[in-house]
């Protein structure tokens, strides 16, 4: 029996495991210090009434014979998907019920995506990034080439790669250096991909943290993205979902190589491995779309975006550089004191109580770099960077 030996050239544990169990250790050798979290991006408010209200009735639908739901089609209701459908209509992209696919999680989608390509493929993944991509890559030993996102430019790299790569992940607004490509930027990739018969894995999580009407949230808003591009979106950043899961993926019919729709192959994917998400949480999901969904899960956005600004506003004072924060939840600052991020991680929690992501982490580049989140509540992010500003002011 030959297992698969490509585990051995990940590392042992994965980022946010590695940051749980140091934290954990240093909350056990200090019972006494409170801790506050501003590592993971995981939300701290609870799902908005709508949403409760819709699962609520759907519990009670599951309750009675004549509107219990055994198995649902694996790719999703069609009042979910209507509903996504109707949202990307607003911004002027037409899908198909079809093109959309409802899951678990984006998570999930990005690692199983790759199901459907050949593990000779090669692929393009900026640096850093959310070390998802990278590790699913690794399992499957295909061949990684890193573009570097960097201060040079802005953290948003455009095509300059003189390999030709077959994957190319794009994340924006990004995960981890909150950085947003503009529609020039974005459309230079398009065109890249076209040019290149490439594929776009696109992951669109934040898209609902961009508050600049000017900057795309969908990579369909670029001419001849539906050639090119598979968009991966989530419940879970922009409805608090990370506990109740569901996310969605878009893949264009238009996406055909060696005269297979990859369309067709993610459907058949998905039905032999999957049994779709519950009934109640697609429900739930649906009730964000509705118009009072809408203004409360923007009730919580905004909430975290004020997380955003108080720390923006700290690293301002303190002159640390920083981007991210005002189109996402993240904010990735220069370690003061030219650290290297893991020894800012633990003087950082060691010295202030505060956790966060040592941009090592999520590639090379990232080496001198930290993330910290805007997903806790006011009350413990204006307390962390008041402890924060007090260790470095
Ligand atoms: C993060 O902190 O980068 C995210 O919470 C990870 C995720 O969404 O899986």
């Amino acid at each position: 029996m030959n297992i698969n030996q490509n585990y051995k050239n990940l590392n042992e544990s994965y980022l946010f495991s590695t940051i749980a169990k140091k934290v954990n250790e240093f909350a056990t050798a200090n019972p006494d210090k409170e801790i506050i979290k501003l590592g993971i991006g995981d939300v701290t408010l609870p799902l908005c009434p709508a949403v409760i209200e819709a699962m609520h009735s759907a519990v009670d639908e599951m309750g009675k014979k004549e509107t219990f739901k055994g198995y649902g089609p694996e790719q999703g209701y069609d009042f979910l998907k209507t509903s996504i459908r109707n949202y990307y209509q607003n911004r002027n992209v037409t899908l198909a019920l079809d093109e959309i696919f409802i899951s678990d999680g984006a998570k999930s989608d990005l690692g199983n995506i790759l199901d459907l390509f050949d593990k000779d493929n090669t692929v393009l993944i900026p640096d850093p990034v959310y070390p998802v991509y990278v590790d699913t890559n690794i399992m499957a030993n295909r061949k990684i080439f890193y573009i570097n996102a960097n201060e040079e430019n802005d953290f948003l790299p455009v095509p300059d790669c003189e390999e030709r790569c077959d994957l190319i992940y794009i994340c924006s607004p990004n995960n981890p250096t909150g950085a947003v490509y503009n529609r020039e930027q974005l459309s230079a990739w398009v065109d890249y991909a076209n040019k290149n018969g490439a594929i776009i894995l696109f992951d669109a999580a934040y898209e609902s943290f961009i508050s600049d009407e000017n900057l795309p949230r969908s990579i369909y808003e670029i001419d001849g993205a539906k050639q090119c591009a598979i968009e991966f979106c989530s419940f879970s950043k922009t409805a608090g979902f990370t506990g109740t899961r569901c996310g969605y993926t878009v893949v264009p019919k238009e996406l055909v190589f060696d005269n297979m729709s990859l369309n067709k192959m993610w459907l058949r994917r998905q039905t032999t491995k999957f049994n779709g998400v519950p009934y109640i949480v697609q429900k739930g999901a649906a009730a964000v779309f509705t118009d009072k969904g809408q203004k409360q899960i923007q009730e919580n956005l905004n909430y975290y975006k004020q997380n955003a600004k108080v720390i923006a506003d700290t690293l301002d004072r303190l002159n640390i550089k920083y981007t991210g924060g005002k189109n996402s939840p993240y904010i990735w600052l220069k370690c003061p004191n030219n650290l290297n991020s893991w020894d800012f991680f633990d003087l950082l929690l060691t010295k202030a109580g505060v956790v966060g992501t040592p941009g090592a982490g999520f590639g090379k580049n990232g080496e001198k770099y930290f993330r910290l989140t805007s997903f806790n509540t006011l009350e413990k992010t204006k307390e962390a960077m008041e402890r924060f500003e007090k260790l470095f002011g």
